[in-house]
């Protein structure tokens, strides 16, 4: 199998200086992309001058730097327009992460059109994020959560969504990656699908964004949400794509500074887009960060980026199927970026821990989604998750590291 050259990964990785590190005496390995990605020099860089240079609050004085921090800041708005092919600036509103995202959308496009005996289809995939939010308003509602089933690979069970879906479905919510699994779902199909029953659909892009190319307009998705930290960008910060129309008729979630356009004490005017949804002073510097990180891609380039992570976890999954006494858990014909696994005999806190000292980061846990663990019989799993910055080298050196874990357990 020719290995993928079309990235420069040796210049790409001095480009992230955290990886050139020694863990416990031994270089580190970094497979925990799925919990946090790591940032390039731009993106620290972008912080930095921010703070250093043009530190301001936005859209609220008339000086210098205040228009400087609030230029910067609507233009990273612009860039992640482009970088998911949104129609509109409008359309984009900035949040702490995907998590705020789907509660943004569960706590006013869910409190207003779901309602009792109404019903809202989520899978079996799901992270907590994208199941509580819809749990809560369901509650709240006496609305009926529905779940897809997925089938032993980890894929959803297409013909059961369809059986799901009648005149009391209000909202499909769905993740385009599994964290847990990897599992990419089909979710233009479910879209299509959804549509069929003029209902909307969340896709929670946690964990594709940083691997392939994403096209809201393509995908004809009604909501999409994200997390800059997982796409090399800063923590707490993220963003809630909605069709303009959708944001329009939704009423504000939080109230407070510049998502107003008058307030008296008798009645509030509510701000535009994307400002309605954005109250109080935002993570000005993260926004910054992630419109940085978003360039930086751009550079690479998304296409790239997925070509060559693919050749990265085909080598990746047939070195770990070799092991004998190891199971991968999600096995989905279309994949991206995860390997979980179990190994026989050993529970994954300790193999983890093991790896760990061998120099190599990887998450165990049931990796906040407790239903996919259930699912699969398991408690937890060990997850190594790629970037494009890992090498066939770091898939060698988890293999070693395995072996390892064996004989601390055949002893
Ligand atoms: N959602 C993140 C993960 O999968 C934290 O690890």
């Amino acid at each position: 199998m020719p290995t993928v050259t079309s990235l420069d990964v040796s210049a790409i990785r001095k480009e992230f200086p955290i990886l050139a590190q020694q863990m416990h005496g031994k270089p580190l390995v970094y497979l925990d992309n799925a919990a946090t990605s790591q940032k390039p020099k731009c993106v620290i860089e972008a912080l930095t001058r921010f703070y250093l240079m043009d530190n301001a609050n936005i859209h609220r004085g008339v000086h210098e730097l205040s228009e400087r921090a609030t230029q910067s800041y609507e233009a990273a708005r612009g860039k992640v327009q482009r970088f998911l092919n949104a129609a509109k600036e409008q359309e984009i509103i900035f949040v702490r992460g995907a998590t705020e995202g789907i509660n943004l959308v569960a706590q006013t496009y869910g409190r207003t059109h779901v309602g009792a005996g109404d019903e809202v289809v989520i899978s079996a995939l799901e992270h907590h994020s994208n199941i509580v939010p819809w749990q809560m308003l369901c509650e709240e509602k006496s609305a009926v959560l529905r779940v897809i089933p997925i089938n032993d690979r980890g894929e959803v069970e297409f013909d059961q969504f369809e059986k799901l879906l009648n005149r009391r479905t209000k909202l499909v919510a769905v993740s385009h990656v599994s964290n847990a699994l990897g599992t990419i779902n089909p979710v233009r199909k479910i879209i299509n699908t959804a549509h069929g029953w003029n209902v909307p659909v969340l896709i929670d892009g946690a964990q594709a964004v940083s691997h392939m190319r994403v096209d809201v307009r393509n995908l004809d998705c009604d909501f999409y949400v994200f997390s800059g930290h997982k796409v090399f960008g800063p923590t707490g910060i993220g963003v809630l794509y909605g069709k303009e129309k959708l944001l329009e008729g939704m009423p504000p979630w939080q109230g407070g500074g510049d998502m107003i356009r008058s307030v008296t004490f008798e009645k509030t005017i509510y701000n535009d887009l994307p400002y309605k949804f954005e109250a109080g002073t935002p993570n000005i510097a993260g926004v910054i960060g992630l419109g940085a990180a978003i360039d930086y891609l751009d550079h690479i380039g998304m296409d790239a980026i997925s070509a060559y992570e693919d050749d990265l976890l085909e080598y990746g999954t047939r070195a770990l199927e070799n092991i004998s006494g190891l199971r991968l858990i999600g096995t989905a014909r279309e994949k991206a970026g995860v390997l979980s696994f179990v190994i026989d005999g050993v529970h994954p806190h300790d193999a983890g821990t093991i790896l760990d000292l061998e120099g190599i980061a990887v998450r165990t846990g049931h990796h906040c989604a407790q239903p996919v663990m259930d699912r699969f019989g398991v408690s937890s799993t060990t997850r190594a998750s790629l970037a494009f910055y890992n090498t066939r080298e770091d898939i060698d050196a988890l293999v070693a590291g395995i072996q390892k874990v064996k004989e601390v357990f055949t002893v």
